[in-house]
């Protein structure tokens, strides 16, 4: 056998692939990246071994050793990947083999094919941790400047139109309820990831008397009440890659909240809108413009989320119509699945910073805000309080809109008499619906931004959130 043929074609094979063959199949390149995961799995493997006999304690020790050795030497940036061995299983076996004769007895009972899905699921496990963390800081930035701003009112929009006031932190805190619902769709897709398929091998399981629960529980893949949580078939186990699709459809629609808050940052940095100051360092220059500061980490924020439902598609793609069951097409699961953890928890981390150094112009909210126009349909909620049906309040708000345009006055410059010429029902007290303040302290029911709700909503997240 030739010194650069992996064990995977000894015996069979007359020699090692041919070089463009290696370089074609190999996937060291990037799955080396699972060297942490994949070396505790082998760890909890070993062990479980030892367990049912097959490694004595002194075997089991040499490996769990030797294993660490190299993990400390990759984390040193010391080890040598060899893209013959042509992917992480191997080039970490190869070389503890090397070292500890017994590495050679490591890979009993186990497969490539249930190897790569512990290693992912549990790389996957820790990464959707440390998204959630990141996530929650957005949250915890998107309240303060909630906080920081309560008494700042801005307009509503629909249609990017103004529709009616509301609370700065009433429009931060929508993408708090979204960035909330991501959360718990990541938590519940961790719940599919926490599943152990080791134990299941190549497809058909082992004929040894493996004990499957031991190696989950060492591995941490239990449920909250601890007890062991196993794949239940083999030929599924191996060939399952739901849990990186829904992770990946997760992040999608993440990425999705992400753009749209990047695009109202974008909107309000803009000399138009004018509410937001995004600092200095958050902002990047014109080669030819010498004026211009761009809000580049919110495009790029947007532009990323492309990638993100792309990665979702890929996945999608790769994984349709694929017979039974593992099938080499599996190990272009990992880019996509990589890419995408990196792109979001980049984006997001700098998302979070760049608002940490925004400040709201409140002048210029203030100056929106104040549009009375805004209150239009305060105005027909005041004659639905004089027992108006709404139909006709809103044809009649309508009429005085118009009256409005006409006479070139803003609403609340109108006069009794010029509201009265549109209805009787209009009396003196019907100009009180434009004082901006007593306005939202109306709008006091659940989930509407009425100044006693918002204060409320802020302090709930406040607390949730720490
Ligand atoms: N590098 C492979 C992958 O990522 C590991 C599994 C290989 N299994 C096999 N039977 N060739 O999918």
């Amino acid at each position: 056998m030739k010194n650069n043929s992996p064990v995977s074609r000894s015996g069979r094979f007359a020699g090692g692939p041919a070089a463009d063959v290696a370089r074609f199949t190999e996937s060291i390149s990037f799955d080396w990246r699972l060297w942490r995961h994949d070396i505790l799995g082998s760890m909890a493997h070993a062990e479980m071994l030892h367990k049912i006999g097959v490694l004595t304690k002194s075997e089991v020790r040499a490996i769990v050793r030797g294993l660490d050795a190299i993990g400390r030497e990759i984390r040193a940036g010391k080890f040598k990947w060899n893209s013959a061995l042509e992917d992480v299983h191997m080039n970490i076996e190869a070389e503890l083999t090397r070292r500890v004769p017994a590495g050679a007895k490591l890979h009993t009972a186990r497969s490539r094919n249930d190897q790569v899905a512990l290693d992912i699921r549990l790389w996957l496990r820790d990464e959707i941790k440390s998204l959630l963390g990141e996530i929650v800081d957005l949250q915890r930035v998107l309240v303060l400047l909630g906080e920081r701003n309560a008494d700042v009112l801005i307009p509503g929009y629909t249609h990017l139109q103004r529709a009616q006031p509301v609370y700065l932190a009433h429009h931060l805190l929508a993408y708090v309820e979204m960035f909330e619902r991501d959360c718990e769709r990541l938590w519940d897709c961790h719940s599919r990831v926490n599943v152990c398929p080791l134990g299941s091998g190549a497809i058909a399981g082992s004929t040894l008397p493996l004990k499957r629960e031991l190696v989950a529980k060492l591995l941490g893949f239990v449920d909250a009440s601890g007890r062991p949580q196993l794949t239940q078939n083999s030929m599924d186990a191996v060939s399952d890659r739901d849990f990186a699709v829904e992770f990946c459809a997760d992040a999608a629609l993440l990425a999705i909240h992400v753009s749209r808050l990047a695009e109202d940052l974008i909107l309000w940095a803009g000399a138009e809108f004018n509410f937001i100051k995004i600092a200095d360092a958050y902002t990047t220059g014109s080669s030819l413009m010498p004026q211009k500061k761009n809000p580049d980490i919110a495009e790029l924020a947007r532009g990323k989320t492309g990638r993100v439902v792309g990665n979702l598609m890929s996945l999608l793609t790769l994984l349709k119509g694929l017979p039974m069951t593992y099938n080499r097409d599996l190990q272009e699961d990992k880019e996509r699945l990589f890419d995408t953890v990196d792109t979001v928890r980049a984006t997001i981390r700098l998302m979070a910073s760049m608002l940490r150094n925004t400040k709201f112009n409140r002048a210029a909210c203030d100056r929106a805000a104040s549009d009375p126009a805004l209150l239009a349909t305060d105005l027909a909620d005041y004659l639905v309080r004089k027992g108006m049906p709404f139909r006709q309040a809103h044809h009649v708000v309508g009429a005085v809109v118009a009256l409005s345009e006409k006479t070139v006055k803003p609403l609340n410059a109108l006069t009794l008499a010029e509201l009265q010429s549109v209805d009787k029902t209009f009396s003196r007290d019907a100009l009180g619906v434009f004082d901006l303040d007593k306005a939202m302290a109306k709008r006091n029911i659940v989930g509407a931004p009425g100044t006693r709700e918002v204060a409320r909503q802020l302090v709930v997240w406040r607390k949730r959130l720490t």
